[in-house]
């Protein structure tokens, strides 16, 4: 972590198998910033999974949940945290992760976000249909938001985790007051 002031938070955002950890950790890992992923915080608050907590509390108490880990990252700088795909749905979330940080759109084509799901168990909102056009839908109703909410939209279709992870990078050194100076000296 940077010992200057530290930058602004990268906050990822997008749908589910957009790869926002992964490339969440990624980008991290090359920043050599702190990686956080708001689901996680919410499984540890509750002591169960997130989809426990959506069969057993039902989607409310996850957003309540949701919306206080979204308090405490948006409180710290020189982060690097992926938020679960509802999360900016919410605008004061979203008020709070742009005071502090600028917000990664990571897009992708509905198959392309599929493919990537492996275990569509951990996805309460992917149950009882095809993930891919679940996925399309959700993208149709959250895609305004989101983009609302982004400061820039990369796009996954096509590209590994690795490579889109590198474009998030590149990006960062562009944006002023994103990165630290040691950061973007490195
Ligand atoms: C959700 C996305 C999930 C998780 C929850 C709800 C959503 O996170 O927060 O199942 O509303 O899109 P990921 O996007 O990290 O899978």
């Amino acid at each position: 972590m940077s010992l200057l002031a530290p930058g602004r938070n990268i906050v990822l955002i997008g749908l589910m198998g957009a790869g926002k950890s992964t490339v969440g950790r990624r980008v991290a890992g090359r920043l050599q910033r702190p990686f956080i992923d708001t689901d996680a915080m919410v499984a540890k608050a509750a002591g169960t999974s997130v989809a426990e907590v959506f069969e057993t509390h039902g989607e409310r108490e996850f957003r309540r949940l949701e919306a206080a880990a979204v308090r405490r990252v948006a409180a710290l700088r020189g982060q690097v945290i992926a938020v679960g795909g509802g999360a900016v749905l919410d605008p004061a979330n979203s008020t709070q992760l742009r005071a502090t940080g600028d917000l990664v759109l990571l897009d992708g084509e509905p198959e392309a976000l599929a493919a990537r799901i492996r275990d569509t168990a951990s996805r309460p909102l992917l149950q009882g249909e095809s993930p891919a056009r679940r996925l399309a839908e959700l993208r149709r109703e959250r895609g305004a938001v989101y983009a609302a909410a982004a400061t820039t939209t990369i796009d996954t279709t096509g590209h590994s985790l690795a490579e889109v992870a590198d474009a998030v990078v590149e990006w960062a050194r562009t944006q002023p007051g994103l990165l630290s100076r040691d950061e973007a000296d490195a």
